[in-house]
């Protein structure tokens, strides 16, 4: 009998997302009194494609900080660590994986990739991208969500879980210690994990991260609404909102709006009418930065121990490696 999930019942939108699932998040987004989307709506192709733009920008230094870290650590960590397969989380694309992928091969103890993502259509890709340039290297994509119960194909051991580009930083405080939660669940004893985040700083720098020059970060921030008119078949008019991303130094966060330009009404089928009053706005992202002590209580909460605090003279940016903690005293 065929379950609720079942892929012949569910309507999907051209990137693959559940069409019901996303009415409701977006009914319940747009009926805050600040009203909210969730960021994971900006990545369908062309999200994909302004996001990889984003991090190619001279203003937007969160990837190649994190890049030049692997770059430096990875060879030893991995040395050390000696994993025999890399899991990560929101594979994303895969150059930084590539560091990892390349350390593990040459200290001999790369065996199997699994990438985790929620998009199949993109995980496929991938894979057969990495399917080519690490013959000796199993490639075995997951279909999964860390913002619900994941599951993983069988596992080699000692494994290596990785969650980069600060993508934790999207969350609260009380979401990113259940996706922590989570990832430490699937975790063994000797299993290690690696996070990505971006470090609290100047706050003009922040800023100007996600004020690109370009226009880049504006165009991807609209995108959702393009999004939400295509798989939705809502009525938003991209001309009459603003992107506005400003640092929250209270909350350490990035936050990301569009603003609405005028008064209007956005129609939405099947979800809902939304009134906008002119000045009025969505917020479209967080983007927390942290700080050792943060992330320390991050990973208490979730049931990890803070093994290395990995960061750059710059101190820019932070890979965090963390194993799993058995016993809570
Ligand atoms: C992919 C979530 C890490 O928060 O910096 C970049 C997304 N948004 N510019 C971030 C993003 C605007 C990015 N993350």
């Amino acid at each position: 009998m065929p379950g609720p999930t079942d892929p012949v019942t569910t309507a999907l939108s051209p990137g693959g997302l559940d069409l019901d699932a996303m009415r409701s998040d977006v009914r319940r987004g747009l009926s805050q009194p600040q009203k909210e989307l969730d960021p994971k709506y900006f990545y369908d192709e062309r999200g994909s494609d302004l996001f990889e733009q984003i991090t190619r920008l001279p203003e937007y230094y969160p990837t190649r900080a994190e890049r030049a870290l692997l770059e430096a650590r990875m060879p030893e960590l991995i040395d050390e660590i000696q994993p025999a397969s890399l899991v990560e989380l929101g594979a994303g694309s895969a150059s930084k994986t590539r560091v990892i992928l390349d350390a593990m091969t040459e200290s001999g103890s790369a065996v199997q990739y699994v990438p985790v993502d929620v998009s199949a259509e993109f995980l496929e890709k991938t894979a057969r991208r990495l399917r080519d340039e690490y013959p000796a290297i199993r490639i075995d994509p997951a279909v999964g969500d860390f913002s619900s119960d994941f599951h993983l194909p069988a596992i080699e051991r000692r494994a290596l879980f990785a969650f980069l580009g600060s993508t934790i930083g999207n969350f609260s405080e009380g979401d990113a210690v259940a996706i922590l939660t989570r990832i430490a669940h699937q975790m063994r004893a000797d299993d290690a994990f690696i996070l990505g985040v971006d470090l609290r700083k100047d706050h003009a720098v922040i800023e100007t991260a996600y004020n690109d020059s370009a226009g880049v970060t504006a165009e991807f921030n609209l995108n959702v609404l393009r999004v939400l008119n295509r798989d939705l078949g809502a009525d938003f008019d991209l001309s009459a909102f603003t992107h506005r991303a400003f640092y929250n130094a209270g909350l350490h966060r990035i936050e990301m709006h569009l603003v609405a330009k005028t008064p209007q009404t956005v129609r939405i089928p099947e979800v809902g009418d939304f009134e906008f009053l002119a000045g009025e706005s969505i917020r479209t992202e967080l983007s927390h930065k942290y700080d050792r002590g943060t992330v320390a209580t991050l990973f208490d909460e979730a049931g990890f121990c803070l093994e290395q605090w990995l960061s750059g003279e710059d101190e820019a940016f932070a890979i965090v490696v963390g194993s799993r903690r058995w016993n809570r005293i």
